[in-house]
C-alpha cells in the first residue's frame, strides 16, 4: 500500500466513531486493509452480538473511503476472529492472515462465476484423475449453500474427531473428502451470514486431518461472495481453475470471477470449458451452448485454455450414482480428457 493512501485511509478511519464514541482503530475492529490499483479491501471483525453494528460501520466506511481520489472500489468483508488486543491489526497484511494447512503441498480452487456450469463435477473427476496418477488428493467442498460433493461421491454421515480434536475426513477411493454437507442436517436450511461462511470454510480447511496431501482441490460455490473471499484471502491457494460453459451468460460471469482472483493476486491456472458439445451416440459432436466461447474468452483474457469437456450423459449419470465418471467408466471417451486436464494443471502448479 502506498504510504500516502495508507495515511489518508487511516485518517478517515480514525474519524469514524462507534456508538461508544471510540474510533475503529481504538476498538481494534479492523482485521486488515489491502489496497491495490485503486481497490481497497477492508476486513472487519464481527461476532453474533455486534454484527448488525459492524454492517452499518461497513457501509459508512465504504461511503467515506469511496471519496478518496484514485479509489475505484471499496469492499468490506466481515470475519469472526477474536479481536486481537496487543497489536494494531491495521498493520497486518494479507499474507499474515493466511492460514497454513499442515502437510498439504498444493491447493487449487475450482471456481466459476455462474452456477451449475459443472464445478463440482470437474472437482471430483479431476481429483479422481490425480488420484489415478498416484497423487494423494483431498477434496474440500466449500459450497456452503449447496454442497454437492457428498451426493456425487455417495458419502453420508457425520465425521468423527480424533484425539487432536481434528476432523477425520471421509474417504473415497483413498481420496480425503470434507464437506459442510456432512455437518448439516439436510432438511434444515441454514441462513449463512458473512462471518459464519468465513469461519466454516476456514475451520474445514485447517481443522481437518488431511494427512499428507500432494493436492487439495477446493470445490467453490458459484459467484464472488464471502466464500470466494475467504478461500482466496485466508487459505494458501496456489491457483484457481475457472470453469465455464461456452454461453455468453456464463462467460461474462467467468470474467468477473477471473477479475476477483486477479485482484487478490491468486494465479489463474486456466479455463476448462464444460458442456462444450453434446457427444452423440454415433460419436458426432453437436455444439449446444455455442462454439469455442470459453476458448475465445481465455485468449482475450490471456489465460491458458486447459481442456474442453463434452456434455456427456454418462458424466451426469455417474455423478448421480455417487461414483465419479472416470471410475465409473474406466473406458469412457471423456476419461482421457480429465486425465489430460489433470496433467496440464500439474505442470502449471
Ligand atoms: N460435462 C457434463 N456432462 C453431463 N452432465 C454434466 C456435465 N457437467 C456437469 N453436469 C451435470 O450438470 C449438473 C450441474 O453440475 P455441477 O453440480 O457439477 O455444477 P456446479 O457448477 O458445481 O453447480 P453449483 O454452482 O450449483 O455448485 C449436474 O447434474 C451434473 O451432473
Ligand atoms: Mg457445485
Amino acid at each position: 500500500m502506498t504510504e500516502n493512501i495508507k495515511k489518508i485511509i487511516e485518517e478517515k478511519l480514525s474519524k469514524i466513531l462507534l456508538p461508544n464514541k471510540k474510533n475503529l482503530i481504538e476498538e481494534e475492529i479492523i482485521e486488515g486493509i489491502s489496497y491495490k490499483d485503486g481497490h481497497i479491501q477492508i476486513s472487519l471483525f464481527a461476532n453474533k452480538d455486534n454484527i448488525e453494528e459492524i454492517e452499518v460501520v461497513g457501509k459508512l466506511l465504504k461511503k467515506e473511503l469511496q471519496n478518496i481520489e484514485g479509489v475505484i472500489s471499496v469492499t468490506t468483508v466481515l470475519t469472526n476472529e477474536p479481536v486481537k488486543k496487543s497489536t494494531s491489526s491495521t498493520k497486518e497484511d494479507k499474507k499474515q492472515t493466511i492460514q497454513k494447512i499442515n502437510n498439504v503441498k498444493k491447493i487449487i480452487a475450482i471456481a466459476s462465476g455462474k452456477g451449475g456450469v459443472g464445478k463440482s463435477t470437474i472437482s471430483i473427476n479431476l481429483a479422481s484423475a490425480f488420484s489415478l496418477m498416484g497423487k494423494n488428493v483431498g477434496i474440500l467442498d466449500a459450497d456452503i449453500h449447496g454442497p454437492s460433493v457428498p451426493h456425487m461421491l455417495g458419502l453420508k454421515g457425520k465425521p468423527e474427531v480424533n484425539s487432536d480434536k481434528k476432523i477425520i475426513p471421509f474417504e473415497f477411493n483413498s481420496m480425503k473428502v470434507m464437506s459442510i454437507g456432512f455437518l448439516l442436517n439436510e432438511e434444515q436450511p441454514v441462513v449463512w451470514r458473512g462471518p459464519m461462511v468465513h469461519s466454516a470454510i476456514k475451520q474445514m480447511a485447517t481443522e481437518t486431518d488431511w494427512g499428507e496431501l500432494d493436492l487439495l482441490i477446493i470445490d467453490m460455490p458459484p459467484g464472488t461472495g464471502d466464500a470466494q473471499i475467504t478461500v482466496s484471502q485466508h487459505l494458501p491457494l496456489d491457483g484457481a481453475v475457472i470453469v465455464s460453459t461456452p454461453q455468453p451468460v456464463a462467460l461474462n460471469d467467468a470474467v468477473k470471477a477471473i477479475g476477483m482472483f486477479r485482484k487478490v493476486d491468486i494465479p489463474i491456472i486456466g479455463v476448462i470449458e464444460n458442456m462444450s458439445y453434446l457427444l452423440l451416440e454415433d460419436g458426432k459432436k453437436e455444439d449446444i451452448f455455442g462454439t469455442d466461447g470459453a476458448k475465445n474468452m481465455s485468449e482475450k483474457e490471456k489465460i491458458f485454455f486447459i481442456e474442453e469437456i463434452p456434455l456427456d450423459k454418462e458424466i451426469r449419470e455417474s455423478s448421480d450414482k455417487g461414483n465419479p465418471y472416470i471410475f465409473e467408466k474406466p473406458d469412457g471417451i471423456t476419461k482421457d480428457i480429465f486425465l489430460k486436464a489433470a496433467e496440464k494443471i500439474e505442470k502449471i502448479i
